[in-house]
C-alpha cells in the first residue's frame, strides 16, 4: 500500500471553553480547559493512521514537554516519528485556542514549525519515498519550506496534497506540482478573489485555481458539505446533520482521510464521502487529535 507522507505543523492546543467571548480589556470565566496535541500537520497525519493508512510524519518539535508529549501521542496513533526533528534551542508550536458555540478562535505560536528548511525536507523525502506515494502539506511551517517541498515531492512522482491553511498567498509557479488543492471558503477567496458560496461562483473559483495549474480542486463549506472537480464536471458532497460541540480539526480530519483513501487508490468522490463522514465525527467531540475517529466508527 502507498504510504502518506505529511510535512507540517505540531502544536500543543490550549483549549477553553466560554459562554461568550471577552470584550477588549475584559476576563471571562471559561471551562473545560484542555490541554491537547494538534497543529494542522500533526492532525492530519493522526486523521490518516487512524483511518489505517501507514503514515510518516516530517516536522519539527522542541526539546521541552510539549514536544515530548506531541511525540509520544503521534506514535501511539501509529504515525512514525523517526523524521521528527527534536530542536535543542527552540519552543514546541503552541495554540491558543477559545472555544464558543461550537466554533473556534486560533492564536498560535509557531516556534520549532518554522525551523525546517527546504533542503532538509528534500534531503528526508530523498530517502523514504517511492513514486506514487502521497504527500501532504499545508502553510503553518515556513512558506518558502513549504513551496519547495510541493515541487521537490511532484519530481520524485509523488502525488500532492495541499491545503494552504492559514490562508496565504500560492505564488502562480507552484501551481502545477499541486495534483489536488483542498480550501474553505476563506482560502478560496484568498486564492481566486472569489468568496464560493452558490454553485455558479464555487465553480468560477475552481476554474479560476485549475488554469493557475491545480490539477484537482476540492472546496469545503462547512455546513453545506463540498464541492469538487473530476475533470471538466464538479460534484458535490453534503455535509452530515450532527450536533456541533467544537469545528476545531474537523478539515484536517477530511484531509487527512482524504489521503488515507487516495493512498488505497479509491475514487474521489467515494474518498470525499468518508472524508466527510469523519469529520463529522470530529465535530461531535471536544479537541484536536482526540476527536478524529477511527476507520471503524467511520
Ligand atoms: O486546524 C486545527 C489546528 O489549527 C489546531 O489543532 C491548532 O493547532 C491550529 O494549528
Amino acid at each position: 500500500m502507498k504510504q502518506v507522507i505529511v510535512f507540517g505543523s505540531l502544536n500543543m492546543d490550549l483549549t477553553i471553553r466560554c459562554e461568550r467571548m471577552p470584550q477588549q480589556g475584559e476576563t471571562v470565566e471559561g471551562n473545560n480547559f484542555l490541554s491537547n496535541p494538534g497543529g494542522k500537520g500533526g492532525n492530519q497525519a493522526v486523521a490518516a493512521a487512524k483511518f489505517g493508512a501507514p503514515t510518516k510524519m516530517i516536522a519539527c518539535v522542541g526539546e521541552d514537554v510539549f514536544g515530548k508529549k506531541l511525540l509520544e501521542v503521534l506514535q501511539g496513533y501509529r504515525v512514525d516519528c523517526g523524521e521528527v526533528r527534536v530542536s535543542e534551542t527552540g519552543q514546541t508550536g503552541v495554540a491558543i485556542i477559545t472555544c464558543h458555540e461550537g466554533d473556534n478562535r486560533i492564536i498560535l505560536s509557531p516556534g520549532t514549525n518554522h525551523e525546517l528548511r527546504a533542503a532538509d525536507v528534500k534531503e528526508v523525502l530523498g530517502r523514504i519515498v517511492s513514486p506514487g506515494d502521497i504527500f501532504v502539506t499545508q502553510y503553518e511551517c515556513e512558506q518558502n519550506t513549504v513551496l519547495a517541498s510541493l515541487e521537490y515531492a511532484r519530481e520524485l512522482g509523488m502525488y500532492t496534497i495541499f491545503n494552504p491553511a492559514p490562508a496565504k498567498i500560492i505564488p502562480e509557479k507552484y501551481y502545477p506540482f499541486i495534483d489536488l488543492l483542498v480550501v474553505n471558503q476563506t482560502e478560496a477567496k484568498y486564492q481566486t478573489g472569489i468568496f464560493p458560496q452558490e454553485e455558479e461562483s464555487c465553480k468560477k473559483a475552481i476554474e479560476s485555481m485549475r488554469r493557475l495549474g491545480a490539477k484537482q480542486v476540492i472546496i469545503t463549506l462547512g455546513s453545506r458539505g463540498s464541492i469538487f472537480n473530476v475533470g471538466e464536471t464538479l460534484y458535490s458532497v453534503p455535509a452530515e446533520r450532527v450536533e456541533v460541540v467544537d469545528t476545531t480539526a474537523a478539515g484536517d480530519t477530511f484531509i487527512g482521510v482524504l489521503s488515507a483513501c487516495l493512498a488505497e487508490e479509491k475514487e474521489i468522490e467515494e474518498s470525499v464521502r468518508y472524508a466527510t463522514k469523519a469529520a463529522a465525527l470530529t465535530i461531535m467531540r471536544y479537541g484536536a487529535q482526540q476527536a478524529i475517529p477511527y476507520r471503524e466508527e467511520v
